[in-house]
């Protein structure tokens, strides 16, 4: 099955070989049949194997290529529709399509610079992010972000952004005053925290003191829906749990459900017109906006509509929380159940009262991923040390059965219990 070549980046990790995708699975080049309880990085949507997507990524292929992105053909036209027509929150109408998640956060991150410098205001170019928050690998949003473990060892290239805590509307206050307004761009949040802290899910005022202080200070609000949005959560977007409309939101994963490379921020005609007032043009990715992944992202769209798919996922998720919450409500080693819709986590820790947690080194997060592995089932591991060391994510299709369910939970129990013995106390 495999060549010569060692496809491992690193040497010496070795992954699994994935030779089909089928519903909630993934089957090996050995015949295993994987139950995919983390939708790969939280993606996987409408479920795996969709004949329907295959059509349109063969018909959209055979009419158009490759064109430049600001250029339009008919599968850009139709996606935009419908994000602005059924999908955005109202009052964000403009839209920029890049290729994942770290380009998202790397575009919205140049906006909200670009827009200040518009306006006047060419000093404001820091972005305050959170302990802890992820968002992604490029030099933005990885100074922006908060995760300890995918920072280190890069600290000498990141840019002088500040940090604040997770859940304090007041430290962000009080940061803006210190670094002074006139410096301060943007506050990026994730809505539910997720690989760096598995499903931090915030005070209910955490989000509307925040988009108050935001524009009191004149700072814009950036929303990084990467992993929360296209339905996650049980809404089209998790901010709308909060009743708040962010300057711009931040997208990737959900939109096309892991069938192609897709992402894009969306934002305000008032934000792009400070640029077109000043002739600004808004630089592209190469691979921005492609016109087959537009045609793929759309009819993911679409089949999340016509099956009522986030409905679904809403539902799918109260039945997965009260299983979880049936077996680990007393468990010694799981400190919470939390998350919301399809997008649930369980913090990992030694002791439960008083908290101790393990050490980061121990990894104990990976260590129950890969035994749920030896028992087919993937999880997503998350943590990244200072709050939350452990934690894992399920996140699978919305489209789980009550039977995968039962098997993802079985699976769960009998792994955190073969890892923490494996790692002693
Ligand atoms: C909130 C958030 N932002 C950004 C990213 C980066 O996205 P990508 O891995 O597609 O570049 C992720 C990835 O997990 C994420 O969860």
């Amino acid at each position: 099955m495999a060549g010569s070549a060692d496809y491992n980046f690193v040497p010496g990790v070795a992954t699994p070989h994935v030779v089909a995708t089928e519903g909630s699975e993934l089957v090996l080049a050995n015949g295993r049949r994987i139950l995919d309880g983390g939708g790969g990085a939280i993606v996987t949507n409408i479920g795996h194997g969709r004949p329907e997507i295959a059509e349109v990524a063969a018909r959209s292929t055979s009419s158009v290529d490759y064109v430049i992105p600001p250029w339009n053909t008919p599968p850009r036209q139709a996606l935009v529709d419908r994000l602005v027509g059924s999908w955005l929150p109202t009052g964000l109408d403009r839209v920029a399509l890049v290729s994942g998640g770290s380009e998202s956060v790397e575009a919205a991150i140049r906006l909200a610079h670009a827009y200040q410098v518009c306006s006047g205001e060419p000093d404001r170019y820091k972005v305050i992010g959170r302990w802890p928050s992820y968002h992604g690998v490029g030099i933005g949003g990885l100074s922006a972000g908060g995760h300890r473990g995918r920072r280190a060892g890069f600290e000498r290239l990141l840019l002088d952004f500040p940090h604040v805590a997770w859940d304090d509307p007041d430290a962000l206050e009080a940061m803006i005053e210190a670094q002074g307004p006139e410096n301060v761009a943007a506050f990026i949040a994730e809505p539910i925290i997720g690989a760096a802290a598995g499903c931090l899910v915030p005070p209910a005022d955490y989000f509307p003191r925040v988009e108050a202080i935001c524009r009191r200070y004149g700072v814009l609000l950036i929303i990084d829906e990467v992993m929360t949005g296209f339905g996650r959560t049980g809404r089209n977007f998790a901010i709308e749990h909060w009743g708040v409309t962010p300057d711009i939101l931040v997208g990737g994963k959900g939109l096309s459900g892991g069938y192609a490379p897709m992402g894009g921020i969306y934002t305000k005609t008032t934000v792009t017109q400070a640029l077109a007032d000043k002739g600004q043009a808004f630089m592209f990715f190469t691979y921005g906006a492609h016109s087959s992944a537009c045609a793929i992202s759309d009819r993911v769209l679409e089949i999340l509509q016509d099956e009522d798919l986030v409905a679904r996922c809403a539902r799918m998720g109260g039945v997965l929380q009260s299983r979880l919450h049936e077996r680990f409500a007393n468990h010694p080693h799981v400190s919470e159940v939390r998350g919301m819709g399809l997008m649930l986590g369980l913090e990992l820790v030694a002791e439960r009262d008083p908290h101790r947690q393990f050490p980061v080194e121990a990894h104990l997060a990976q260590t129950v991923v890969r035994e749920a592995l030896e028992r087919d089932v993937w999880v997503y591991p998350a943590g990244s040390g200072d709050p939350v060391h452990d934690a894992v994510m399920l996140g699978p299709p919305f489209t789980i059965t009550e039977a995968e369910i039962d098997r993802l939970v079985d699976v769960l129990a009998a792994s955190i219990d073969a890892a923490v013995a494996s790692i002693g106390l």
